[in-house]
Order: C-alpha cells, then sequence, then structure tokens
C-alpha cells in the first residue's frame, strides 16, 4: 500500500469513530440537589499535583466535615495517574485508575504531566474524553480593575480530539481538527445559560473562522443559532488573534463577560486570562459533562519546580479555587462561598523561588480564615 493510501485509510478510521462518538453523546443531566450520597474522588497527578491537591483536600474535609461524618458525602482518594504508572502501563489513564474514577460523581485532580512526542495522551485530555467533560468553565476576575470574565471553552472536540492520531507520511505531518453541530450545540447553549442565570448581557464568540472556514465556521453559526434563545444577550464575533489583544485593551475589556471558544483558542486565551489576573497558580479551572465533573488548577504539573527542590513552594490557590468551583457544581454554593472569602481575605503569599510561604503555610493560614 502507498504511503497515501495508508493515510487514507486510517482517516477513514477516524471519521467512522467521530460519527460513533456524536451518536453516543448523552444529554440526561445528574441532579445533585437531590442526589443522596456525593463521591468526590482526588486524583493527585505529578509534579506539583500532590503538593497542592493535598492542601485542597484538606480545606474541602474542612468545609465539608459534617457531611462527611454522615455518610452524605465520600471522599475517595485514587492512586495511580502518576506518569510513571501511565507510562508502565502505556496508557494515558491505566484501565483500573479509569473505573475508580468513574465511580465517583465528581473530581479534584491535580495537574498531571504530558510527555512531549510520541502517541501517549495527555491524560486530561483522555478524561475529558472518557467522561465526555464537554465544558472547560474558567473564570477569571479582577474587581479593582472591573474585570469579570467567564471563559467558556469547548473541551472535548477541535483539535485535541484527534490530536495525538495525526497522520505522517514523508516529509509532511498532518493533524486533524473536529467541529460537530451536537458538541458545538451544547457547549454554546451551557454558555448562554450561564449568561442568563447570572445577568449577563453579553458574550463573545471567538474563533479564526476567516481562516479555518469549515470547523470555526461552524462553530460561529451554531453558536448564533443557539443565541436567538437569548436576545437578553448581545453577542459579538471576534477572532482570536485581536481578542489575545483586546484583553489587554483598557478600557474595552472591561465589556467582555461571557467567552465562548473552541477548545484550542479557550487553551491559549485563559492562561492569558489568567496571567492577566495574578498568574496561572491564581486560576481554578472546571470541566463539566453531563454526568461527570472534574476540577483541576488551570496550569501544568511544574516539573521544573520539583527538579529546583522547590515543590513546597508551589501556589495551591488554583486548586483551591478549584474546590470551591466543586462545591458550587455539587448544590453546596455557602460551603464554596466559605472557601472563596477566606481565598480573597487570605494575604499570605506564595511564591515559587521559596522566598515567601509554603503551600502548607498558606493554607494553614486560609483555614484559619474559614
Ligand atoms: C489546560 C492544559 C491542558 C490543555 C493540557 C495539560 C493538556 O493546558 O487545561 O489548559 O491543553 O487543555
Ligand atoms: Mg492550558
Amino acid at each position: 500500500m502507498n504511503e497515501v493510501t495508508k493515510a487514507c485509510e486510517a482517516f477513514k478510521v477516524l471519521l467512522e469513530q467521530q460519527l460513533e462518538r456524536i451518536a453516543n453523546m448523552n444529554t440526561e443531566k445528574k441532579d445533585f440537589s437531590t442526589q443522596k450520597t456525593i463521591t468526590i474522588g482526588v486524583v493527585d497527578g505529578d509534579g506539583i499535583g500532590p503538593i497542592i491537591t493535598a492542601q485542597a483536600s484538606r480545606v474541602l474535609e474542612k468545609v465539608l466535615a459534617d457531611e462527611i461524618a454522615d455518610g452524605s458525602i465520600v471522599i475517595k482518594q485514587i492512586e495511580g495517574l502518576t506518569i510513571e504508572n501511565r507510562m508502565a502501563c502505556g496508557k494515558a489513564i491505566p484501565d483500573d485508575v479509569l473505573a475508580e474514577i468513574k465511580t465517583c460523581d465528581v473530581l479534584l485532580k491535580g495537574p498531571t504531566t504530558t510527555p512531549h512526542g510520541g502517541t501517549m495522551e495527555s491524560a486530561n485530555v483522555t478524561m475529558r474524553r472518557e467522561l465526555d467533560l464537554y465544558a472547560n468553565v474558567r473564570p477569571v476576575s479582577i474587581p479593582e480593575k472591573n474585570i469579570d470574565w467567564m471563559f467558556y471553552r469547548e473541551n472535548t472536540e477541535g483539535e485535541y480530539v484527534l490530536g495525538s492520531r495525526g497522520v505522517e507520511l514523508p516529509g509532511m505531518a498532518v493533524d486533524f481538527k473536529v467541529t460537530t453541530d451536537l458538541g458545538t450545540r451544547r457547549i454554546a447553549r451551557a454558555a448562554f445559560e450561564y449568561a442568563r442565570q447570572n445577568g449577563k448581557t453579553h458574550l463573545s464568540v471567538v474563533t479564526k473562522a476567516n481562516i479555518m472556514k469549515k470547523t470555526d465556521g461552524k462553530f460561529t453559526a451554531i453558536c448564533h443559532e443557539v443565541a436567538q434563545e437569548y436576545p437578553e444577550i448581545t453577542v459579538e464575533d471576534y477572532y482570536i488573534d485581536i481578542m489575545t489583544a483586546n484583553l489587554l485593551k483598557e478600557p474595552l475589556r472591561e465589556k467582555f463577560q461571557v467567552v465562548l471558544l473552541p477548545n484550542l483558542y479557550g487553551d491559549i486565551i485563559t492562561d492569558e486570562a489568567a496571567q492577566i489576573q495574578g498568574g496561572v497558580g491564581t486560576a481554578g479551572s472546571a470541566n463539566i459533562g453531563d454526568q461527570y465533573a472534574m476540577f483541576e488548577a488551570i496550569h501544568g504539573s511544574a516539573p521544573r519546580m520539583i527538579e529546583r527542590g522547590m515543590g513546597a513552594y508551589a501556589n495551591p490557590a488554583s486548586m483551591i479555587k478549584a474546590s470551591a468551583m466543586l462545591l458550587r457544581h455539587i448544590c453546596r454554593p455557602a460551603a464554596a462561598e466559605r472557601i472563596e472569602k477566606a481565598l480573597d481575605a487570605c494575604t499570605v503569599e506564595v511564591k515559587s523561588d521559596g522566598s515567601a510561604a509554603t503551600a502548607a503555610e498558606y493554607t494553614d493560614a486560609l483555614m484559619n480564615l474559614l
């Protein structure tokens, strides 16, 4: 078989699998307000993951103490999502770990290391796909600068879904980007619903539809279709390049409220937005599906901090913020608010160069404010 024929065969399989994925998209939502027992899985991850996750767990256990005692909340530590174990099993998420994860309702997950090159997929990408966590929700708020942004990033499609399954021919490599009607409609719906329920009146749809005509073209068109049902919300289209500039442009940026984007653009712009807020260490992230949800920091596992022996100085604020988002998701807004207020009030600084408090010291101070 020649190289082109082989690549076409591979592409055919991918297309068929994607059609199957769409056919299996689940739309039934779990209702946590009535569920008797909720299981929260805690997954440590790699690098600074175990350090900051342990701190966030302490906070969760404190605010949920009564419900843990009466059994309505179960916290389950899940081992084995480490780079060493994943490499040894040759799987982004080993089967037994995934099975454990699926026994939980929601997860608090530390960052996981992704190997460069090769074919091993990022554990994050695998988890988002396996649990169908289609909405990546990332808030950025800087009250003193009049900034209150909520990013709704599509989390299961785009460049990510086949990112480890591109094809190589002699002298050439090709990756694929996938956008589906159902996949776009559900993230658009989630963003508009958030806007409506939170009294937001402005939503930006951000793509590069002038260049990625099929996929981003579809994304934009479907977002506008959904927008018809939300006449109270002003919708504006921006291209991702100018949007990255606009986030730095005062006072224009103050008008942005909800920002809806495909996967890769959402990945990039939310790091920028987090940096504007004070650094990626300050931002939490929710990955929400109809059945499962996973909460994490927006940053990676910071292997260089571990190499330098500075892991203890990793900032746990991102993971603690993620736990507050988790609590809101499982209908525990009062507990979430306690954490959010303590985060706002905690003045202890953590610095990655080791010149300030450790993760544990910061958390001690924060827990005193709960
Ligand atoms: C994120 C991260 C992930 C992503 C990585 C770890 C796969 O950057 O959650 O933003 O690219 O989505
Ligand atoms: Mg990212």
